[in-house]
C-alpha cells in the first residue's frame, strides 16, 4: 500500500464502530496501522468479538461504550480521546438511527430521538473534542443517499442525514484553518443489520440491487476503503466533499 494512504501512527474515533459499516471501518483502520477507539452502546456481544477478533490479529483497538444521546456518554467519549497519546486525528460518525415510518406514523418524539443521535450529538461531540485534534485531522460524517433523494419511509432519517451533511460542510470550512479537514462519505444501500427495521426490506434490497449499474450491493468493506482515503493523507487538500460510494446506483439514467 502506498504511504499515503497508511493510517500508521493515527489515532481514530470511530462511532457506531463495533457493527455493520463501522465494524468493517474499526477494522480497516486498525489493519492499515491506527490506532482504534470504537464506540457503541447496546451491542455488548458484537463488541467484545471486534476486541476478540483484535486481538488475535494483534490490532490497536479499544472500546468505549457510550450513548452519545446523553451527556454522560459524550464525557465518556470525550474522557477516551483525551487519554489518546499524540491527540485526535480522525473521528468517523458512523453511529445513526431512526424510525423508518411514512409521515404520518411519524411523531415529534421520533423526530426527536433519530436527530439526537445523527444531528445533535455529532455537533456537541466534536464541539467538545474539537481541542484533541491533531493538525492535519481528518473528520468523516457518514451519511446516505436518503439525505439528497427520496426513499420510501425514511423521511425523518433524511432530513437528520442532509442537516448532518449541511453541518458537515459548514465546519469544513469553518475548521480547515485549524487543520482540521471535514467530509461526508455517502454509502449506497449496504446490506446490514440495520435494514432489519425497514418496511419489505428484502425486496427493496432485490431492487436497489437490480438498479445498482454493477449488479450488486456495496459492501461494509467497500465503505471502509473510502473512509481509509478520506482519513489519509492522500486526501489532504479533500475537503468539504461528498464521497458517494454506490456502485453507481445514484447515476441519474
Ligand atoms: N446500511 C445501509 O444501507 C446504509 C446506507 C447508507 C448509509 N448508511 C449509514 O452508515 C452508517 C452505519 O450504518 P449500518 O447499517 O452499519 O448501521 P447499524 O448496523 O444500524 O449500526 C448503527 C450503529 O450506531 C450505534 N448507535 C445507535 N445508537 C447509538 C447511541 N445512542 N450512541 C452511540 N452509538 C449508537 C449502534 O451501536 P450498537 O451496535 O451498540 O447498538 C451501531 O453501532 C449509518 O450512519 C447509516 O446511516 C447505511
Amino acid at each position: 500500500m502506498s504511504q499515503a494512504f497508511s493510517l500508521k501512527g493515527k489515532n481514530v474515533l470511530v462511532t457506531g464502530g463495533t457493527r455493520g459499516i463501522g465494524h468493517a471501518i474499526s477494522l480497516q483502520f486498525a489493519r492499515a496501522g491506527a490506532t482504534v477507539i470504537a464506540n457503541y452502546v447496546r451491542g455488548q456481544k458484537t463488541a467484545e468479538a471486534l476486541l476478540a477478533q483484535a486481538q488475535e490479529e494483534k490490532l490497536h483497538i479499544t472500546l468505549c461504550r457510550a450513548d452519545l444521546t446523553l451527556a454522560r456518554g459524550l464525557g465518556s467519549l470525550e474522557e477516551a480521546v483525551a487519554g489518546l497519546n499524540g491527540g485526535l486525528h480522525g473521528l468517523v460518525y458512523c453511529g445513526a438511527t431512526g424510525v423508518h415510518k411514512t409521515f404520518e406514523g411519524l411523531t415529534l418524539r421520533h423526530f426527536d430521538w433519530t436527530f439526537a443521535l445523527n444531528v445533535r450529538a455529532f455537533f456537541e461531540l466534536v464541539r467538545r473534542i474539537l481541542p484533541r485534534f491533531a493538525p492535519g485531522a481528518s473528520i468523516v460524517a457518514v451519511t446516505s443517499q436518503g439525505a439528497l433523494r427520496v426513499v420510501p419511509s425514511y423521511s425523518v432519517v433524511g432530513a437528520s442525514k442532509g442537516a448532518l451533511e449541511a453541518l458537515a460542510r459548514h465546519l469544513a470550512v469553518e475548521l480547515a484553518p485549524r487543520g482540521i479537514r471535514v467530509n461526508i462519505l455517502a454509502p449506497g444501500a449496504v446490506a446490514t443489520e440495520s435494514w432489519a427495521s425497514m418496511p419489505d426490506a428484502q425486496d427493496r434490497l432485490a431492487e436497489l440491487t437490480r438498479r445498482t449499474p454493477v449488479g450488486r450491493l456495496v459492501t461494509p468493506e467497500e465503505v471502509a476503503q473510502a473512509a481509509q482515503f478520506l482519513c489519509s493523507d492522500a486526501a489532504r487538500t479533500v475537503i468539504g466533499h461528498t464521497l458517494v460510494v454506490d456502485g453507481g446506483a445514484g447515476l441519474p439514467v
